[in-house]
């Protein structure tokens, strides 16, 4: 019989809400600028942590899209992909759908070919070197205008091989997803899945907007739809995956503390909710240090972890093939420890 915090560490996991911009850590920042050439704003790590205090979800985009603009090359893409794979091969995530902000970076002058080559190069080396699987999520900014998002959509053609998904982020409130319709059924013609951020900061009409207008496999966060009975009703039984990232709900203030984290009427509900980073570097940590948070917060129970854990396959874009081989092996794992 082992202590939870071991099973939490064992079990292998899948993460499905991480942006990979926002697993730039204050030392990566700061050997970046440095390769190449740049100033930041701050003069030390230890400012930069200290920077990191956020009221809301703009407070932290503003530093996220500052943070990000140390990544010129396609080796500053790769250097911070493979750091993040290296944090995942040590905590036991076995398969990880990454979200990126292509506008983040072509809005500098960075190209898109620069950045996805980058990220693509360190996931096939994690998949060749520990067997980590993974898709690619394109994001778009939900500030910029959907005709920006179209530009960035005919950008990603030249690499449909690469791209599994696209998503939608960054400012939520006054972007509802009705401003992206029409480019999320171009990406659903062209084969792509669709998630998009929805009920993070925005009300349960964004998550509702989500489903019905963009049609999206899976929504990230989603702590609002919990407002509505008729939302969650549906959230049931169509079984959505909700991607709750549980220290950026703390860190970015939608929860006033994780005690009060609707993660348990989720459950009782149900529903189909997975446990992620979101930001790690920003937020305070990685998928363990977030399964450990919420389980202290919350007292979860061992099954309740395993269900967590085994929802992280679940929700995921695996075929259903692989869902089964994987839940197997949390099942064999669990077995184990329990
Ligand atoms: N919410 C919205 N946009 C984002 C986030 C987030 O938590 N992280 C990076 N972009
Ligand atoms: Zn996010």
């Amino acid at each position: 019989m082992q202590a939870i915090s071991e099973l939490i560490k064992q079990l292998p996991k899948a993460e499905l809400h991480l942006h990979i911009e926002g697993s730039l850590e204050p030392e990566m920042m700061f050997d970046l600028a440095q390769r190449n050439g740049l100033e930041l704003a701050y003069k030390s790590v230890n400012e930069i942590k200290n920077a990191y205090q956020f009221t809301q979800l703009q407070d932290f985009l503003d530093i996220y899209y500052a943070g990000m603009s140390v990544l010129i090359t396609e080796q500053d893409f790769f250097d911070l992909t493979w750091a993040y794979l290296n944090k995942c091969h040590e905590q036991n995530v076995q398969h990880v759908e990454i979200m990126f902000d292509p506008q983040g970076h072509t809005e500098r002058g960075i190209a898109f070919k620069t950045a996805i080559t980058g990220i693509n190069r360190a996931l096939q080396q994690a998949k060749t070197k520990w067997n980590i699987s993974s898709k690619l999520i394109m994001c778009f900014l939900r500030h910029l205008s959907q005709q920006d998002a179209f530009k960035t959509l005919e950008q990603a053609k030249a690499h449909l091989d690469l791209i599994d998904a696209v998503g939608l982020d960054s400012s939520e409130l006054g972007h509802p997803p009705s401003k992206f319709q029409a480019v999320f059924a171009e990406a659903k013609s062209l084969g792509l899945k669709l998630v998009a951020h929805a009920g993070e900061e925005g009300p349960p009409d964004y998550v509702e907007q989500a489903l019905d207008l963009l049609k999206v496999d899976r929504i990230d966060h989603g702590n609002r739809a919990m407002e509505s009975k008729t939302l969650i009703a549906r959230l049931k039984s169509e079984q959505i995956a909700l991607t709750l990232c549980p220290l950026s709900n703390l860190k970015l203030c939608v929860v006033d503390d994780l005690s009060n984290h609707p993660l348990p009427q989720m459950l009782e509900n149900d529903l189909l909710v997975t446990i992620n980073s979101d930001d790690p570097s920003y937020f305070g940590g990685y998928i363990i240090e977030n399964f450990l948070a919420i389980q202290q917060s919350l007292d979860l129970t061992k099954s309740q972890i395993v269900e967590l854990v085994k929802n992280g396959f679940k929700g995921s874009f695996l075929t259903e093939k692989e869902i089964e081989q994987f839940i197997k092996q949390v099942d064999t794992c669990a077995n184990s420890l329990i």
